[in-house]
């Protein structure tokens, strides 16, 4: 279980690379320019859970002086493939120490703790990354609503996982990324806004916002529930007085 990760596989790293903000995606960074905007001051970002460096490229593209880490070797070598001037670096869980106690005005985590399993993990993660911000520092955690293992969507599909109805916050579910080219199900942790409350409490951070977008319709996407039911949540964090 403490090594639960998907991602840390060559294939799976090519079709990632492949994926930029299609569909359902879309929702989960559209409204991040507007929202880093308002609550982070300053220009150094870390990325946590690069992946192959979407979101940190999409930080640079913000304005953001952008490092991005990762604990999947696969993802990080894709990372400098495509963008070889960036900055990313492959660390072992938890493990900050490759960013030589830099401090961050804004850590932005998207999607990383849907793959990060039990309560103490994912508190002692927070906890760590509380240590690297400024005083001021922002982290913005964008995860999977537990609503978006239940239904069918632009760019996921679950009806083959009907199991997923009956997941508990800490069970695993999984769910299909249509349309990459790689339709092995993504194992993910099914975790409550309850739960992640919980984890920011006990990590000393204070929730400033928290953020449930949906699609409005007029993008240019054939949207399934997402105009409804929101598949992603974005919460705002800060250090707890
Ligand atoms: C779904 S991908 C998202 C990648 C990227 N943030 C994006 O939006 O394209 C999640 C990434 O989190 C990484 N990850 C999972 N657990 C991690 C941990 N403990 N520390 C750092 N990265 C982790 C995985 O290896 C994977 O590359």
């Amino acid at each position: 279980m403490e090594n639960f990760n998907c991602y840390d596989d060559a294939r799976r790293a090519e079709a990632y690379a492949r994926l930029e903000f299609p569909g359902t995606y879309y929702l989960a960074y559209r409204d991040l320019p507007e929202i880093m905007a308002e609550h982070v001051t300053g220009q150094t970002a870390l990325d946590f859970g690069c992946g192959t460096g979407r979101s940190t490229r999409f930080l640079q593209k913000c304005g953001f002086d952008a490092v991005g880490i990762d604990i999947a070797e696969s993802m990080i070598k894709k990372a400098r493939e495509i963008d070889p001037e960036g900055i990313y670096y492959l660390i072992e869980n938890g493990d900050f120490r490759p960013l030589d106690n830099r401090l961050f005005n804004l850590i932005l985590s998207v999607f990383t703790f849907d793959n990060i399993p039990t309560m103490a993990t994912k508190i002692k993660l927070f906890r760590d990354m509380t240590g690297l911000l400024k005083s001021d520092g922002k982290i913005i955690s964008v995860v999977s609503s537990p609503r978006i293992y239940l239904h069918e969507w632009a760019s996921f599909s679950t009806k083959d996982y009907p199991e997923n109805q009956l997941a508990r916050s800490g069970d695993i579910v999984r769910i299909i990324i249509t349309g990459i080219g790689d339709n092995r199900p993504v194992e993910d942790i099914v975790w409550t806004d309850e739960s992640y409350r919980e984890v920011y409490r006990q990590a000393g951070l204070e929730t400033v916002a928290v953020y449930e977008p949906l699609a409005d319709g007029s993008e240019p996407y054939e949207w399934v529930n997402e105009t409804k039911i929101n598949p992603w949540v974005i919460y705002v964090l800060r250090k707890g007085v």
